[in-house]
């Protein structure tokens, strides 16, 4: 008897297999061992929609409660994620001392609501500051910690970024609590870090690419949850499956489900055949929920330099698509760069390009052409 489809093509879901980030995994381990001298205690992962970044950030939490320690867990996509940690922190506080026991000036207040006599109500990022302190210390007593994950950066509010780094910058760094902090943004959050934000919290914090997986992880997470449900794939099936993927997360989850639902109910054992009507359908969703959504969001010339590389049939060579766009290279290499971020490129060898989407290849060249893509002689 065969499982039920093991896959979890959705956002945000835990795949049955996370493959590829055990390294990852295993440093953000050893720095909640280490202490706050280590340099992953607080951390950033980087990546495209897609690339596994929120699954991330949940197996992080993951590790930090099979140490016992405590989480909490925030999607700053939605303003207000000051006051939503500080009220997790008091929640947390209240867990290990008992209402009893509320000894802690931020838990009073938060329990007497707005009632602050003729004093101002506390400063939001000050009443942050006093709640992780006091969570933190009784955390510290008990030789155990806290993990704070935050997704979505690069969709937050600026201003309560700026306080909730400073606030960390203080509670952990400065006065050395046990809380650790893991992040997840898209790429173009490195540039407000490095351009915009100059605070030292955010700065400090170690970064990892959420990248593609490759080929060996690939197929892994493709084959290891079929065997767990009871059907095997055929070494060729995998093959034509993995290359599919290009090891984007997202993809892989697509391919296996879709491959998966293409075998009959009663067969054991998965070849390309259904690989093939998998895919069919698998880059129907990718190029929806993917492609399309990226390719409006690019300039004219981002795309012009996509339909010079969709030209190829595999990788391209910088040198010739500046040829074929009649730039220089310099030039094309700053759109290259921009292709990267937005998750269309991935570098290969050196001075070599790559479209990052099996699927985009085809899905580029039947785009019908916008004229505001013609190179500007042709346009006029
Ligand atoms: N290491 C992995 N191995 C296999 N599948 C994965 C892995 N990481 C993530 N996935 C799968 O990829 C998909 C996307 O993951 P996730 O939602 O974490 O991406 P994301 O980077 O947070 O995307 P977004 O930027 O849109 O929020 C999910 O279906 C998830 O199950
Ligand atoms: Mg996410």
């Amino acid at each position: 008897m065969n499982g039920s489809n093991p896959f979890a093509p959705t956002f945000g879901s835990a795949p049955p297999v996370m493959a590829g980030r055990g390294d990852i995994l295993d440093t953000i381990h050893e720095a909640l061992i280490t202490g706050t001298t280590h340099p992953d205690y607080t951390t950033i992962f980087f990546g495209v929609r897609g690339a596994g970044k929120t699954v991330m950030l949940n197996a992080a939490e993951d590790v930090a409660r099979e140490q016992g320690w405590l989480t909490i867990s925030e999607d700053a996509s939605r303003s207000g994620m000051i006051a939503r940690i500080e009220r997790a922190a008091i929640r947390h506080i209240h867990a290990l001392t008992g209402p009893q026991k509320r000894r802690v000036r931020s838990v009073q207040a938060f329990s007497l609501g707005a009632d602050f006599g003729d004093a101002p109500p506390p400063d939001a990022a000050e009443s942050l500051r006093e709640a992780l302190s006091d969570l933190g210390d009784l955390l510290a007593n008990e030789a155990t910690g806290l993990m704070i994950t935050v997704d979505e950066l690069l969709s937050a509010d600026r201003h309560e970024i700026r306080e909730f780094g400073s606030v960390m910058q203080h509670v952990c760094r400065r006065e050395q609590r046990p809380i650790a902090f893991a992040g997840a943004a898209l790429p173009p959050f490195e540039e407000y870090i490095e351009t915009e934000d100059r605070s030292a919290f955010l700065h400090r914090c170690s970064r990892h690419d959420i990248g593609q997986l490759n080929r060996a992880d690939t197929r892994l997470a493709l084959s290891a949850p079929i065997e767990e449900q009871g059907r095997a794939i055929d070494d060729q099936a995998l093959d034509a499956a993995s290359l599919a993927t290009s090891g984007y997360a997202f993809m892989v989850q697509l391919v296996g489900f879709y491959t998966w639902a293409a075998a009959p109910a009663g067969s054991s054992l998965i070849t390309r055949e259904h690989v093939e009507s998998g895919l069919a359908e698998a880059n129907r969703r990718v190029s929806r929920h993917v492609l399309a959504p990226t390719w409006r969001d690019l300039s004219p010339i981002d795309r012009r330099f996509l339909r010079a590389m969709a030209a190829d049939d595999g990788e391209s060579r910088l040198a010739e698509i500046a040829q074929r766009l009649d730039v220089d290279v310099s030039y094309a290499g700053v759109y290259r760069q921009r292709l990267i971020r937005a998750g269309m490129v991935v570098p290969t060898a050196r001075g070599r390009v790559d479209l990052a989407h099996h699927a985009a290849r085809a899905w580029i060249r039947d785009m019908p052409l916008d004229p505001r893509e013609l190179p500007p002689k042709m346009s006029d």
